[in-house]
């Protein structure tokens, strides 16, 4: 199988490369080749003709698509981009993906629900994205629907590593630099590792790649991916205090004071509820995602290993 990464030097994509490993041949794309990060080629999204072609040129047999405009806030400034990448590329891949007869995995978005719900969206609920990243994420979801290839997409929520751009950084910069941190804690949601999404994708592709053309159908569609359990920014942020603080990674837990959405305002407006329903997950692929709480316990020890192998160099390591 030649299995396709585009934005492989994302937080999803570099995890994706290192979960698909075994199941065939990684091409890893980005939107500028890297080959000290292992990528590869370079494949503009915001380029059709040259994506079609380049893409076409590689030959894939499953394209994991996780590159997007993931940038919430900038999006507002920026929505021909935003459509450009996460809805008008999408329409490209698929055809590519329909001509071949390959497979599509896309990732999609908690934010294109409304966010005034009370209980867990299942992959059926009414869509009513609030923000242009939302908007360009339903209208992606929306052409892969209706594309005709085979296509699985994964829609999750929070994702985070321990690298890349995400909360938990920028929790752990800021609390080694101010004695007090304000997180907001009217919007509720699923934190998700970026490994848990990369090992759930390999386990998607190497159910789809073991299926008969029948059985595919019954897979394919939309599939909720996220941590379980839930959790406000301000509750994340206080557990991510607590857990580094005991694994060394801050010298004292920063304290953490709650505020409102109305007291932060971004440019983009957030949904207040967004936890993911994720039966069809564990029904379908038999997969149960780990509690929030886990993932992050999981991505803090990451960390802590790398800052001693850092440290055993004999650099010495100020922040995380
Ligand atoms: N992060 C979240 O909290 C979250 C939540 C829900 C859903 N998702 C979805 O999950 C997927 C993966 O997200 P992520 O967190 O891994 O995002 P990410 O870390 O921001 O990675 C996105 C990747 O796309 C690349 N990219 C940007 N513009 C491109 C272009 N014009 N052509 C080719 N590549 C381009 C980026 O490269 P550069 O770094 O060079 O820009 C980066 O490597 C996305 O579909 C996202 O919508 C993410």
């Amino acid at each position: 199988m030649r299995i396709l990464i585009t934005g492989a030097g994302g937080q999803v994509g570099f995890e994706a490369a290192r979960s698909l490993a075994g199941l065939g041949e990684i091409l890893c794309a980005d939107r500028v080749a890297d080959p000290a990060l292992g990528i590869a080629h370079a494949l503009d999204l915001a380029d059709a003709e040259a994506l079609r072609a380049g893409v076409r040129a590689l030959a894939p047999d499953v394209i994991v698509n996780a590159a997007a405009h993931t940038a919430v806030d900038a999006a507002e400034d920026e929505p021909e981009l935003a459509d450009a990448l996460n809805h008008r590329a999408v329409v490209v891949l698929a055809d590519v993906a329909r001509e071949r007869g390959a497979l599509l995995l896309h990732y999609s978005t908690d934010y294109v629900f409304g966010g005034d719900g009370r209980e867990p969206y299942r992959e059926d609920h009414a869509t009513a994205p609030k923000s242009v990243y939302g908007r360009s994420k339903l209208a992606g979801e929306q052409a892969l629907a209706v594309s005709g290839c085979a296509f699985l997409l994964l829609r999750t929520a929070w994702v985070y590593a321990a690298r890349g751009r995400n909360f938990l950084l920028t929790m752990l910069r800021a609390a080694a630099q101010r004695p007090e941190l304000t997180v907001v804690d009217d919007q509720v949601g699923c934190p998700t590792t970026a490994r848990f999404l990369a090992d759930t994708t390999a386990t998607l592709v190497r159910r789809w790649s073991q299926t008969d053309a029948a059985g595919r159908r019954a897979l394919e569609g939309a599939c909720h991916v996220a941590g379980a359990g839930q959790v406000s920014w301000c509750g994340f942020a206080r557990a991510i205090m607590v857990q580094a603080h005991a694994l060394g990674l801050l010298p004292q837990a920063t304290p953490v004071r709650a505020i409102a959405s109305s007291d932060y305002p971004a440019k983009a407006p957030r949904p207040a509820y967004s936890v993911l329903d994720t039966t069809r997950l564990r029904a379908v692929f038999g997969v149960t995602p780990p509690h929030w709480s886990q993932g992050l316990q999981q991505t803090l020890l990451e960390l802590a290993e790398a800052r001693r192998a850092l440290s055993a160099t004999g650099f010495e390591v100020r922040r995380c």
